[in-house]
Parts: C-alpha cells; sequence; structure tokens
C-alpha cells in the first residue's frame, strides 16, 4: 500500500481516539492531530479547554478547602505551592532517612544530559518493612496538601527519589528549562531528605504563575497555534517552555530558587512554571517524591482507579509491567529503564 494512503487509512482509524482525547488529560500536540490543530486552537480548541479545567479544578478545590487550613491556602493561591519546614517529628524523620538508607528494592533510572534521576517506587509491599516511611505515605495531612494541589483526591503515586547531577556531563538537561508540565492543576510534592543548597539543582518556581490569568490564556493561545511542529520536542508535547522574557510579559516574577534544609516539604500545582535549577557541583539528593494527576474535567474529586483494587498498593510494579509489555509489542517507548535492586545512595547504573 503507498505511504500515504497508508498514513490516511491510520488517521481515519485513530480519528476517533483523537477527539475522544479532548475531554481527557491528553496534552500532546505532536501526537494528537486534533489537540494540534492550528486551524482548531485558532478558533480556541486548546484555550477552551484550559478555562474549563480551571473553572472545573477551582469547585473541586472548594471541597477540597476542609482539609487544608486557611492561612496555607491564602499563601498556596498566592504562590502555587505549599512549603513546610519541619514537615516530618525529628524522630520519624531520623527513623524514615534511615530506613530509605539501609534499603536495596527495585529501581528505575532514567537519564537527561548530565543528569540520572533514580526513581523506587514505594509500593505497599515495599512499605511494610519501612514503618516510618509508610507513616509519612500515608498521613492524612500529607495527602490534603497534594490532593488540594492537584484539585482531586486520589492516590498519590510515593516513590524514594535520587537526583545525581554532573554537571561536568555537558548534555542538556531539559528539566533545567522553565515550564508547566500540563494545562491544567497536577500536583508534585518532595520531602527532602539532605539539606538542598542553592548549587544543589534546587526546585525553582515562579510564584503565582498557577494562575489563569487573561493574559496567561493569551499566551497560551499563541502557543497552541504552533506547538505541534515546536522544534523543542516536549514543548510540542504540551509541557509548555517559557523564557524571562515570556515572565515578563505575563507579569510575573523571576523563578524563586528553593535552597531549603533537610526535613522541608514542598507541594506544587505544577501546571505553574517551574524548573530543576541547574547544579553547579557535583549533586546527589535524595527526596520521597510523590505525584497526583488526574482526568482535568471531572466534577468530582473522588472515584480515583488508582486508590482501588487490583492498583492500590501495586502501582509501581504495575506500571514497570506496563512499560515492559508496550516495550515488547514496540508500542512505546519510555527513557526509564529498570535497573534492578539499587539503594538511594547508589551511584547511578546507566
Ligand atoms: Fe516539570
Amino acid at each position: 500500500m503507498p505511504l500515504t494512503l497508508l498514513s490516511l487509512t491510520r488517521n481515519i482509524a485513530l480519528a476517533p481516539l483523537w477527539i475522544a482525547q479532548i475531554g481527557t488529560k491528553a496534552k500532546s500536540f505532536r501526537d494528537n492531530p486534533v489537540l494540534g490543530s492550528p486551524l482548531l486552537n485558532a478558533w480556541g480548541l486548546h484555550v477552551a479547554r484550559r478555562r474549563l479545567a480551571d473553572v472545573m479544578s477551582r469547585r473541586r478545590r472548594l471541597r477540597l478547602a476542609p482539609s487544608v487550613t486557611p492561612q496555607e491556602r491564602t499563601r498556596f493561591c498566592e504562590l502555587g505551592y505549599f512549603l513546610r519546614h519541619d514537615a516530618v517529628a525529628s524522630a520519624q524523620f531520623a527513623a524514615l532517612c534511615r530506613e530509605i538508607r539501609e534499603s536495596r528494592l527495585p529501581a528505575r533510572e532514567m537519564r537527561q544530559g548530565g543528569t540520572v534521576t533514580r526513581r523506587i517506587g514505594l509500593d505497599a509491599a515495599w512499605l511494610a518493612g519501612m514503618p516510618a516511611t509508610a507513616r509519612f505515605v500515608k498521613d492524612p495531612a500529607v495527602r490534603a496538601l497534594i490532593h488540594y494541589a492537584a484539585s482531586c483526591t486520589g492516590e498519590p503515586t510515593f516513590a524514594v527519589q535520587t537526583i545525581l547531577a554532573d554537571p561536568s556531563d555537558g548534555g542538556a538537561d531539559p528539566q533545567t528549562v522553565l515550564h508547566s508540565d500540563t494545562f491544567h492543576p497536577t500536583a508534585k510534592a518532595w520531602l527532602f531528605l539532605n539539606d538542598v543548597g542553592e548549587e544543589d539543582g534546587a526546585f525553582a518556581y515562579v510564584p503565582g504563575s498557577h494562575r489563569v490569568t487573561p493574559q496567561r490564556l493569551a499566551w497560551e493561545h499563541e502557543q497552541s497555534l504552533s506547538a505541534a511542529r515546536s522544534s523543542d520536542r516536549m514543548h510540542g508535547e504540551g509541557s509548555f517552555r517559557a523564557t524571562a522574557s515570556d515572565l515578563a510579559a505575563l507579569g510575573l516574577p523571576p523563578p524563586v530558587k528553593m535552597a531549603v534544609p533537610a526535613n522541608t516539604l514542598i507541594v506544587a500545582d505544577t501546571s505553574g512554571f517551574h524548573r530543576r535549577s541547574p547544579s553547579l557541583r557535583l549533586t546527589r539528593r535524595v527526596e520521597l517524591y510523590a505525584t497526583l494527576r488526574r482526568s482535568p474535567f471531572l466534577p468530582f474529586t473522588g472515584g480515583h482507579l488508582a486508590a482501588m483494587p487490583p492498583s492500590a498498593g501495586r502501582f509501581a510494579q504495575l506500571e514497570a509491567g506496563l512499560q515492559e509489555g508496550l516495550e515488547r509489542l514496540g508500542l512505546a517507548h519510555s527513557p526509564w529503564r529498570p535497573v534492578g535492586s539499587a539503594g538511594a545512595y547508589e551511584p547511578a547504573k546507566i
């Protein structure tokens, strides 16, 4: 079959899926010709999704508000993140650090330029032998912050994450470019096990950049017209990159670098602009990491499949199995590589 006929047949077969994805969290302008259509976006498709997601997330957050103190809500509304020093009682924090230092568990690693990220998914089976860590993972007060930032309840995915950065390796790390993860509220959280200095690739966030203002909508509209053809792959996949001049045009301040002591918890809505600051020295940072991203258009906050059997407590193993299966069938390629059992403080394996 000639190539053009083949691609036409494929496009016709996939069109219903691409259209259906308008109502989901799908965000790639490159991979979905409907979401990426310059014509549909000129007519306002992307901005309509952005607006509706904003309306729905506000409604859901109203329902979640009683679980967060008014002071923390006000700060979150202003900044786009929660920050708690001494987040865990000192005896529990010491026990949690010891458990993580002494564990060797199935890990995955991803290399981005000179930085390797290692994740050890904390399924229930591993947490059974880590009581202090399990207490943090199950802590309703921690979950309330993650839920509020994500604007949904549900089961966050927890992992022990190690960042190993070598600035002498000249490769570009896309995480050091200021970006928004997606077009709707989504939560990421870090409990830092070590002090994070200015030079240690600290998390940086543009205060207030989670808010959907008329200027932001106009900027997003502009990006949506050309994102599908962007030379920056991640911009084309819907994680819009922003420059310093974009921030100035949007009336936003520069990013704030969060050099913080150990036992600080940050929970951010990463639809706001953020990045990992470039490491200026050899860095090994260990943190408890969590993420929660759900459908942007839900009228309710609950009903999360990952929080129910058979997924509950087994997400890391299921995700790794799914990735392996899809890669074997040639249907997906993930930058994450399984590296067998590893400890959080070991050198990179990839
Ligand atoms: Fe990000």
